[in-house]
């Protein structure tokens, strides 16, 4: 498929970290996308403390996120679990895109959430508190299905290469229903 006509998606991670579970998950997703899907991906390292003093001249890592945000036709989020909720640096970057009020960059953007986490439940937690930030950025998460990798140290390999299958197959089926919703929102 021509490259103009793919769906730009702008995937990033709720994780700092260089051996990020959940940034190789995303790199993962970019070697699984459907024909007609391009992934990029933005690394929200650098984004400053949220501070409203500074929100109408905003840093430039800002102002490049906003932007990368709106020539997205669909968002992707990879995020760890913190004490049961999204992590601090991940809300910081999405309450940075969406200043000042009224400017909202993910407006009406279709959505897709993964998880990733050490533990048993997979960040499930953070995924339900994202769907609720989601709700006042008026976005439009797909439901299902829910990619929630449990015991991540065990499904990527020494270079954080994913090699569970099975988590192959959700993340081919998730990135097939983002491409699917975000072509029926655009109708
Ligand atoms: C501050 C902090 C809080 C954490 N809280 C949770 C938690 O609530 N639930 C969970 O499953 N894992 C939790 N973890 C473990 C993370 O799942 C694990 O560190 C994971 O590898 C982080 O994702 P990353 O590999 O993408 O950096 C926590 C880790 C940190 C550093």
């Amino acid at each position: 498929m021509a490259t103009k006509n793919k769906l730009k998606v702008l995937g990033f991670a709720g994780s700092l970290r260089r051996g990020s579970y959940n940034k190789a998950l995303l790199r993962a997703a970019a070697d699984l996308l459907p024909e007609d899907m391009n992934l990029e991906i933005f690394d929200i390292e650098g984004i400053t403390p949220f501070n409203q003093d500074i929100e109408e001249n905003m840093p430039l890592k800002v102002k490049e996120f906003k932007a990368k945000i709106r020539e997205a036709d669909a968002i992707l989020i990879a995020t760890p679990e913190y004490n049961y909720s999204v992590p601090g640096v991940l809300k910081n970057a999405i309450d940075w895109a969406s200043r000042p009020y009224g400017d909202n960059a993910f407006e009406g953007k279709p959505a897709a959430i993964m998880s990733a986490s050490v533990g048993m439940l997979g960040g499930a937690r953070a995924q339900y508190h994202l769907r609720q930030i989601f709700v006042f950025l008026n976005m439009y998460p797909i439901n299902g299905p829910e990619v929630i990798l449990s015991f991540s140290q065990d499904k990527f390999d020494a270079n954080g290469k994913l090699t569970d299958e099975n988590t192959k197959k959700f993340l081919r089926h998730l990135l097939q229903n983002l491409a699917d919703w975000t072509r029926r929102l655009r109708k």
